[in-house]
C-alpha cells in the first residue's frame, strides 16, 4: 500500500472512495460528503489530499483543509483533517491509521500550528489526537460533542493561539459542522 499525493486525475477515485467510505450502514451521506470534499477543492482551501493506492487501486483518502482559529490577537491559519475515507472492502488493515500519519506529516511540513478534527476520540486519540478543549480550543459548533473535537498541536503553535475554531464557509453551505439530532442527542447519551 502507497500513500501518495492525490493528483487532479484521480478525482473521481477520491469521490467513489469517499462515498463508499461514508455511504450504506455510515449514516447514507456517501455523496454529501463527497460533494463537501469536491466543495473544498473547487474553494481553494485544501491543503492536502493523500490517496492510498494498493494494486494501482485507490482504496483510501485523507482531506486537508484551511480554517481559523478565532484568538484574542488574531486569526490564526489552522488545518483540519476531513474527511477520512477507506472502502468498507479494504477496513481494519490499517490503511485508515496510515492515512492520518500521513496527514499529520503534511500538517507539519505546511508549519501549520495545529490540526484539528472531529471524529471518535478511541480512533483518533491513540492516533496522536487530544481533546482540543484541553487547550482552551472551541469546537465550530457547540453541536460537537466535547470528546470528538480533537486537535494536534505543532512546533509553530504558541499559547496565545487559542480560541474558537472557525471553518469556511463551504462547511456550512454543506451543513457539515458538528452533528445534528437525532445523531447528537444518541451520542450525548451514550457519552454523557
Ligand atoms: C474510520 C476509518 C477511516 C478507519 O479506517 P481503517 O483503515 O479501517 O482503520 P485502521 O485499519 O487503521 O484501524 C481500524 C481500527 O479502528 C477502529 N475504528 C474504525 N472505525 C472506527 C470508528 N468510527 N470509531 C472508533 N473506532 C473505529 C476499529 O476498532 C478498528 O480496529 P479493528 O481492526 O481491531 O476492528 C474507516 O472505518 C472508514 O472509512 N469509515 C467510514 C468513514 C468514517 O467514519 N470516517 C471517519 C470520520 S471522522
Amino acid at each position: 500500500m502507497q500513500i501518495r499525493d492525490a493528483l487532479p486525475v484521480d478525482a473521481a477515485d477520491v469521490r467513489r472512495v469517499v462515498a463508499a467510505a461514508f455511504g450504506e450502514g455510515r449514516g447514507d451521506h456517501g455523496d454529501e460528503v463527497a460533494a463537501l470534499w469536491d466543495d473544498v477543492v473547487a474553494a481553494g482551501h485544501a491543503r492536502a489530499s493523500l490517496v492510498a493506492v494498493e494494486d494501482g487501486e485507490v482504496v483510501g483518502h485523507v482531506g486537508v483543509s484551511h480554517s481559523w482559529v478565532d484568538a484574542r490577537r488574531e486569526l490564526v491559519d489552522v488545518l483540519v483533517l476531513s474527511p477520512l475515507s477507506v472502502v468498507p472492502e479494504r477496513q481494519h488493515s490499517g490503511i485508515g491509521t496510515a492515512l492520518v500519519a500521513s496527514a499529520i506529516e503534511s500538517a507539519r511540513a505546511l508549519y501549520a500550528p495545529a490540526l484539528f478534527l472531529e471524529g471518535s476520540p478511541t480512533y483518533y486519540g491513540a492516533r496522536g489526537f487530544v481533546p482540543g478543549r484541553a487547550h482552551g480550543f472551541l469546537p465550530a459548533s457547540d453541536r460537537t460533542p466535547g470528546p470528538a473535537f480533537q486537535v494536534v498541536l505543532f512546533d509553530s503553535h504558541e499559547e496565545w493561539m487559542t480560541g474558537r475554531l472557525v471553518y469556511r464557509d463551504v462547511w456550512w453551505q454543506h451543513d457539515s459542522a458538528g452533528l445534528r439530532d437525532p445523531d447528537l442527542a444518541e451520542l450525548e447519551e451514550r457519552f454523557g
